[in-house]
């Protein structure tokens, strides 16, 4: 039997234990993806057209957030409310509406039940208008559409809290996008390993970043008590561009090199980032212990000219595409984390780490330690006590 998980008692060491243990995951998967936090599901400028949708899932629970014939935007469990089939198998589209193949429910896509075979057979009192599709809860900011399963979230303004200036700069500002394209990836990691990026490695692993000078601006990162994480950072143009053959790739063309670089990253585990020209948002589902499943979703402004918006692409690309400069530098590491967490032991933040027995918020542009908040508030959640040992 597995040897239960201690959580070590110094704030700023984390068991390597919780990343590949597979009855946590699956404790995860109630507490915190069908528990009372928001999860953002997609980005209105998806779906913006009536009858547009997409799907996801919640967790395990699989999701349709759809545009209705209304111009409303829902989000409905992808379960027939009749023997429960999944409705949807399609990852986006159009539809006028949502036909469960089984056995020929139709629901229309404001989530009613437009019409069934068969219903003189019916069981008695049987009524059309108590079998729509089952909607969840949800809330939107800067066109950004988060669903909950618990009705015992708060309000998204206070979730957000003291993140929403730094969500909202990395969404262009007012949240009025275009979209541009996806990538999915599938990462050979636990999602908390995908989730744990720092301040500290971007110049170090990241030699893109060095070689360009792209760090070199005064930023300041932003952890708040519920888990989430903002940076936000200048970036210096680059002077000397003559060693790339094509420069677009460093080019600020819609972007303040004051304001150069935010990223949102909102717990558990999506990030929300506006680096250089390149608007992202990164929809993760946690899909076992070992594999988290990723979708890029890029963007331009809806008032960017016709070169601007092709600007963003190519940069969105050779910066975080399949081949991109940060991409497969993260996708390694987050694959390495997995690998070396089977040996027994702890997790040791170090860098910007001032006390070891409770965490503070003020923390530094290149700090590790903006982590250990949430680190604090993932362990009281999941319900582990600090180990009494030193
Ligand atoms: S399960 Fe959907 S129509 Fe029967
Ligand atoms: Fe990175």
């Amino acid at each position: 039997m597995n040897v239960p998980i201690q959580w070590p008692k110094a704030v700023n060491e984390i068991p390597k234990a919780i990343f590949t243990d597979a009855a946590l995951f699956e404790r995860e998967i109630e507490t915190i993806f069908h528990g009372a936090q928001w999860h953002p599901l997609a980005h209105r400028a998806e779906i913006p057209n009536p009858g547009d949708f997409k799907t996801m899932l919640l967790g395990r629970m699989p999701v349709i957030v759809a545009n209705g014939e209304d111009g409303k935007i829902r989000v409905f469990f992808n379960s027939c409310t009749h023997r429960g089939n999944q409705v949807e198998t399609a990852s986006c589209g159009n539809r006028k509406a949502f036909e469960c193949p089984y056995h020929r429910w139709m629901f229309r896509t404001t989530g009613e039940l437009a019409g069934c075979p068969g219903t003189e057979e019916f069981s008695p009192g049987f009524d059309k208008k108590n079998y729509g599709l089952r909607e969840l809860r949800t809330a939107e900011f800067c066109g950004l559409i988060f669903a909950t399963a618990s009705a015992a979230t708060p309000a998204l303004e206070t979730w957000i809290g003291g993140l929403a200036k730094t969500l909202a700069g990395s969404l262009g500002g007012d949240g009025r996008l275009k979209l541009l394209g996806y990538q999915k990836v599938r990462y050979a990691s636990n999602w908390k390993a995908y989730s744990d990026n720092d301040g500290y490695h971007a110049p170090l692993l990241h030699v893109g970043f060095r070689l360009l000078g792209w760090q070199g601006g005064q930023g300041s990162q932003t952890p708040t008590p519920n888990g989430h994480l903002g940076f936000e950072s200048q970036l210096k143009p680059v002077v000397n561009r003559d060693f790339l053959k094509d420069p677009t790739l460093i080019d600020l063309k819609a972007t303040d090199p004051e304001s150069g670089s935010r990223i949102a990253q909102l717990f558990p585990h999506t990030v929300i980032t506006k680096h250089m020209d390149v608007i992202n948002v990164r929809f993760a589902t946690p899909i076992s212990v070992d594999c988290t499943e990723v979708h890029y979703a890029y963007f331009s402004h809806v008032d960017d000219s016709e070169e601007l918006m092709r600007h963003r692409i190519r940069q969105s690309s050779n910066l975080l595409g399949p081949c991109g400069m940060v991409s497969m530098e993260d996708a390694s590491i987050f694959n390495r984390i997995h690998i070396g967490s089977f040996t027994p032991g702890n997790a040791e933040f170090q860098k910007g780490v001032k006390r070891t027995d409770e965490v503070w918020f003020d923390v530094k542009q290149n700090d590790e330690s903006g982590n250990l908040p949430k680190w604090d508030y993932y362990s009281r959640l999941m319900g582990f006590q600090r180990s009494e040992a030193t």
